[in-house]
């Protein structure tokens, strides 16, 4: 049954998508298309194609009452979208429809668990907030919210759980039984993450509290995701209120990557590595999913909270996903490389071997907005190299740096003239491992972002860009004197 918000959600998109100008859209990073998105929900396989679903306000560019956007795709690169999902038209989540999962069941349908949010008036006038998780059933575009919701609700808290702050269950099947885990607020007033089983995904039984905070690395955690990978279990989550504590975590709401052993009786992943996940300015809420091939693939949000308050006003949509990305686990470290599709897409091969750079250079052929490059940076010894940077979206006063510095052993990254304004912070410097100093870096540009990779997949890091499409100059600068080799293509994404 389609309610009177969910229709007229669906009737705004039909009218208002066919308008927008394809060229203001990124290329090959999904968004709203119009109005506002931020976390990746429900990412899973369905019918053998990969379904995305977000947190969604389709009528402005600023965050309102969520509803759950829905795309589609086949190959990672190439989305279709799909017609609104789920308005927050119950009783129990008339507040919002807040972020959750999916996963296929025997019966062909597919489910979607999420947090529903209501909020009930006090006698005093203040409001009271409820977070609870619910489950809807669909066909892969129909959905029809369950008659026995809410599934999880305060009484399946342990002891001291806050009711407010308990949301974005991530549901998978193991063993022919269901497991979610949500993210919650303990009595110290910091996150955790609880661990959910369910037989039929309908009755669930609080197991336990997989990892929390205890005040060291942020305040409520949100998104959680867990999994095993290469031997190992990671929790993946979006800490709020993070205290700073660089380089590796900077301040606000970030994100971070936990992984060790998990002991299943004790319900505890026993952590002995933990790291930021992304080390740029634009990444949160991150979900994966297993493909079919064995691959675990990440997306997530390529925004980050604090910068939300300003985006330019002829763009139509507001926040965009980040490259779903190829998980692995080596060294103790989370590895993530672009999906291998989009290899698919490249055109254009312009190759440079064994450069001699001092000072600045443009290279012929080398330049452009949907852009995917590789670049070995080695310093030449003899001369020393103090810092390489390669200047993207370069053009009139505008550009992007990517410095490494083989000294510091950081990679800093300066948008600064990359077209935001003063108060939305825009640099990051981050380590690098590079034995005998030579980095490699993948540079990936789409029209309103670049996303960057460090020796294959060790650091990767997220920016958006707001700077004109007209500036897409290519620029390398050495001081001191470097080798490197440059592997440049066009990326070119037909839409149907
Ligand atoms: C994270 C988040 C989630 C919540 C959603 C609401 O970005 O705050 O915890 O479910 O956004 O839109």
């Amino acid at each position: 049954m389609t309610s009177e918000l969910l229709r007229r959600a669906r009737e705004y998109e039909r009218v208002r998508l066919p308008e927008i100008r394809p060229g203001l859209l990124p290329a090959f990073h999904l968004t709203g298309g119009v109005g506002w998105i931020n976390d990746p929900n429900g990412f899973s396989v369905y019918r053998g194609e990969y379904h995305l679903f977000f947190q969604y306000y389709p009528f402005g560019t600023y965050w309102s009452s969520m509803h759950w956007g829905h795309a589609k795709t086949k190959d990672f690169i190439r989305w279709e979208r799909l017609p609104c999902a789920m308005a927050p038209d119950e009783p129990y989540d008339g507040y919002g429809c807040f972020s959750g999962s999916a996963v296929e069941l025997d019966d062909g349908r597919q489910l979607l668990m999420y947090t529903a949010v209501r909020k009930e008036r006090r006698e005093d006038g203040s409001e009271d907030e409820f977070q609870t998780q619910c489950l809807a059933f669909g066909d892969g575009t129909d959905y029809e919210k369950y008659a026995g919701n809410p599934v999880i609700s305060a009484g399946e808290l342990p002891a001291g759980g806050s009711a407010r702050d308990f949301r974005d269950p991530k549901i998978w099947r193991e063993d022919g039984r269901y497991y979610a885990v949500v993210g919650n607020r303990c009595p110290d007033g910091t996150g955790a993450i609880l661990l959910y089983e369910s037989e039929n995904a309908l009755r669930w039984q609080y197991r336990g509290i997989l990892a929390a905070s205890a005040d060291r690395r942020g305040r409520m955690w949100e998104c959680p995701d867990f999994f095993a990978l290469d031997g190992l279990h990671v929790l993946l989550t979006s800490p709020q209120e993070m205290r700073a504590d660089e380089p590796e975590f900077i301040q606000g709401n970030t994100t971070l990557c936990l992984i060790g052993p998990y002991d299943r009786e004790r319900v505890r992943l026993e952590t002995e590595h933990e790291q930021t996940i992304d080390y740029g300015l634009d990444f949160y809420a991150p979900q994966t999913l297993l493909a079919p091939d064995g691959r675990r693939i990440m997306i997530a949000w390529m925004q980050f909270w604090d910068s939300v308050n300003w985006h330019p006003p002829e763009l139509p949509f507001f926040g965009q996903m980040t490259l779903p990305r190829e998980l692995r686990v080596r060294n103790g470290r989370l590895y993530q490389m672009p999906v291998r599709e989009l290899e698919t897409y490249r055109s254009a091969k312009k190759e440079y071997r064994s450069l001699i750079l001092s000072g600045e250079t443009e290279l012929e052929g080398v330049r452009g907005r949907c852009v995917d490059m590789i670049v070995l940076i080695r310093p030449e010894t003899e001369d020393g190299l103090d810092t390489f940077s390669i200047h993207v979206a370069a053009g009139g006063s505008f550009d992007t740096e990517i410095r490494y510095s083989p000294i510091r052993h950081t990679i800093l990254v300066d948008r600064s003239r990359s077209g935001f304004p003063p108060h939305i912070r825009s640099t990051r410097e981050f380590p690098v491992s590079a034995e005998d100093g030579t980095v490699a870096l993948r540079v990936i540009l789409d029209r309103w972002s670049m996303e960057l990779f460090v020796n294959h997949g060790e650091r990767a890091a997220s920016f958006t860009l707001y700077t004109p499409q007209e500036a897409d100059g290519i620029r390398f600068r050495a001081r001191g004197t470097a080798r490197i080799d440059v592997e440049k293509y066009d990326l070119e994404i037909e839409h149907e």
